[in-house]
């Protein structure tokens, strides 16, 4: 199966609009001459958003080129949720993709699988493409619990999707402690973990979907480890955290890791 790379730049809370504008007129002359058959995602926080498409769309840059995602959705369509953004407004800024179930949102904000599911499902609904974050802790991975987490996030968090929702879906493998710790799963941890997590899809949607399905590495990816995690055959692309906030680093990431 040939599954398209995807490459995708999750600024977290960083970056205002001109610091947006900055990134982007600086990423465009990077990539400008490189073959890159991948696709690149930006996710800048949700104020960043208008500037993000204004300066593509300014810049000559198409939709295929780079495509904007949320970092978060209201599972809510409209009324008194104070503070909460909606899949219709993200639509009005040509955002394509949400980062959905992100170990942040569980952890900080206390969003349960329950939660992440009605994201899940109302983002569908909008056709935004969910990238659904996944991963365990360092004490569950320890505990001997990776893929009984796996399996409880998987199965809840993608409850009441079709086939059809979820071959717009691409599912990221974020391990906890990877995250902005500069620690990475190693390569066999990474592939036993994606394999594992193709092996869940094929068993709630049949071995075509999962062959399908585009799963994303996360945590402390970096231009000097991109290509040995992206040669394992069931890595398809990266999401990026802090190396993706500068952008010749997020460029050398993607071409070191389409190299293989
Ligand atoms: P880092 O790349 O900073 O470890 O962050 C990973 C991440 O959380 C991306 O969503």
């Amino acid at each position: 199966m040939n599954r398209k790379p995807i490459f995708a730049a999750n600024w977290k809370m960083n970056k205002g609009a001109s610091e947006t504008e900055d990134f982007v007129k600086s990423f465009i002359t990077k990539i400008q001459g490189l073959n890159l058959a991948s696709e690149i995602v930006i996710a800048p926080p949700f104020v960043s958003l208008p500037k993000l498409a204004e300066t593509l769309h300014s810049s000559g840059q198409n939709s295929q080129t780079i495509q904007i995602a949320a970092q978060n959705c209201s599972q809510f369509d409209a009324g008194a949720y104070t503070g909460e953004v909606s899949v219709m407004m993200l639509r009005e800024f040509f955002v394509h993709y949400v980062i959905l179930g992100h170990s942040e949102r569980r952890s900080i904000f206390g969003e349960t699988d329950e939660i992440i599911n009605a994201k899940m499902l109302k983002a569908r609904e909008a056709n935004l493409k969910p990238i659904f974050c996944i991963g365990e802790t360092l004490a569950e991975r320890e505990g001997g619990q990776l893929e009984a987490v796996l399996r409880r996030q998987v199965t809840e968090g993608l409850k009441g999707l079709t086939e059809k929702d979820m071959a717009e879906t691409v599912i990221a493998y974020e391990p906890v402690w990877a995250i902005g710790t500069g620690v990475t799963a190693t390569s066999q941890q990474a592939q036993d973990a994606h394999a594992f997590v193709r092996s869940l899809v094929s068993e709630l949607y049949g071995a075509d979907t999962a062959a399908r399905i585009r799963i994303q590495y996360g945590g402390s990816v970096k231009p000097g480890n991109a290509a040995e995690l992206m040669a394992c055959p069931d890595i398809d692309g990266a999401l990026i955290g802090g190396a993706a906030l500068e952008p010749q680093s997020f460029m050398e990431i993607i071409r070191n890791g389409l190299e293989n």
